[in-house]
């Protein structure tokens, strides 16, 4: 009866900690485990398509939260390569940042052609990483190589 019970106990807290986990990512959160890598990739991407939409469609405020957003977001992912030591995948979260910081700035001053500009180096970025880090996985999704 103990037995069940730890090991049943030992699997719901696994649950709840595998689901705080799937939280929005906060600022400054350490990523700790593949899971919480994804989340904030998965976030990063639906970002992505708001911030692409925006920029493109003019609205800079839009376009702005979303830049901020994923800022936050790649803080993260930047100290979670930095920790690492893997040099490029640093770099291009930190030219992502950078690009990020750029759209909030060129937004805040109505530029959008600028903030296009500044959103396209964030894609170059994503592309960087992904061709050098991100490994398809067969059975669907992706896995961090
Ligand atoms: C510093 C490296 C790096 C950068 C920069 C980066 N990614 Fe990723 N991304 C990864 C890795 C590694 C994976 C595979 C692991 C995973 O899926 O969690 C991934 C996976 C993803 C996934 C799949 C998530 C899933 O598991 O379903 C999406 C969507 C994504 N990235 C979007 C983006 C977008 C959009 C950008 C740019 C705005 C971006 N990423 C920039 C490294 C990066």
């Amino acid at each position: 009866m103990t037995r069940v019970c730890s090991v049943a106990c030992v699997l719901i807290l696994g649950l709840v900690v595998s689901i705080g986990a799937q939280g929005a990512p906060t600022a400054g959160q350490k990523i700790a485990t593949d899971a919480d890598y994804a989340v904030h990739m998965k976030e990063i991407g639906q970002m992505n398509g708001v911030l692409t939409k925006s920029v493109k469609g003019g609205m800079a405020d839009e376009a702005s939260k979303a830049a901020a957003r994923m800022e936050v977001l790649f803080k993260n992912v930047h100290a979670y390569w930095a920790e690492k030591k893997v040099t490029d995948a640093t770099e291009a979260a930190q030219t992502a940042v950078t690009g990020l910081q750029a759209v909030q700035k060129a937004t805040a001053a109505n530029d959008m052609a600028a903030a296009e500009t500044a959103r396209a180096s964030v894609a170059g970025a994503c592309q960087a990483c992904h061709m050098a880090h991100r490994e398809k996985l067969p059975e669907g999704g992706f896995r961090i190589k």
